[in-house]
């Protein structure tokens, strides 16, 4: 049936691993101003605000554990007899946490640091502080290795390939508002992909999916994984 799925994830996989999504009723977006904490500028002005915010993401990320949608995508790429290319906007380990490997983490990671001087990148401490030295160049420039609104996505160049490559593209957990991630969609259909949506609600891009499953990740996700599969071994 399909030979290369790409599936991209978003804050909404996590959930139900008591991670906050961002543009929900209580999201991150709602208590925090984005240009203040997922910057360049915001980090340039407050930098201590910035890492006091991501500090406290590391820390909750540190203790959430992965819930059934990201173990039914663990299953997938280690069951599915065709390619698997899991791509996430997340930046916890949730996904490596199930057992998945190969994680393309295109908005970064909150276990990683990054030095805003040398490009050095090293594993995240528990808490980043504006004297955390980089351990390459002795500078205090150290940064959170996410990527903040107006920087270049990671994995991009692999990412799109990806897509113009596959036969099924699913997206999960994601409100389709931020590109590129919300573009992918296109590109797949560009490759004559099948495109499904699986969410708790229409995202703001539902109209251009071919099909879409509305509900908890928790549910929805490994029902359709398993019927993947299914449908795979009666090939
Ligand atoms: N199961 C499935 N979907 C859920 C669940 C759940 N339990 N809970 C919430 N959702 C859905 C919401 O309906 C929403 O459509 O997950 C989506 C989360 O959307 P956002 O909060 O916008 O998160 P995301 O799409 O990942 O944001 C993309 O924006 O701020 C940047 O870098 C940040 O990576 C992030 C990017
Ligand atoms: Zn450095």
């Amino acid at each position: 049936m399909y030979d290369k799925v790409v599936i991209l994830t978003g804050a909404g996989i996590s959930a139900e691993s008591g991670l906050g999504t961002f543009r929900d009723a209580q999201g991150l977006w709602a208590q925090h101003r984005i240009e203040d904490v997922a910057t360049p500028a915001g980090f340039a002005r407050n930098p201590d605000l910035v890492q006091a915010f991501y500090n406290a993401r590391r820390a909750q990320a540190a203790l959430a554990q992965p819930n059934a949608a990201h173990l039914a995508l663990a299953q997938l790429q280690s069951s599915f007899p065709g390619e698997v290319i899991l791509v996430t906007q997340n930046v916890d380990a949730l996904h490596e946490a199930a057992g998945s490997m190969s994680v393309l983490h295109m908005h970064g990671t909150l276990a990683g640091a990054l030095c805003a001087s040398c490009n050095h990148r090293w594993p995240a401490p528990p808490e980043l502080s504006s004297n955390s030295l980089c351990p390459q160049c002795q500078s205090t420039a150290a940064r959170p290795d996410v990527v903040w609104f107006g920087e270049i996505p990671y994995h991009m160049d692999r990412i799109l390939s990806d897509l113009e490559t596959c036969d099924l593209f699913v997206a999960i957990g994601t409100s389709g508002q931020v590109y590129p991630a919300a573009g992918f969609v296109d590109a797949a259909t560009a490759a004559g992909a099948k495109t499904i949506e699986l969410n708790l609600e229409p995202s703001a891009t539902h109209s251009r999916f071919d099909d879409a499953r509305f509900g908890r990740a928790s549910a929805i996700v490994p029902a359709w994984v398993a019927e993947l599969l299914d449908e795979r071994n009666r090939d």
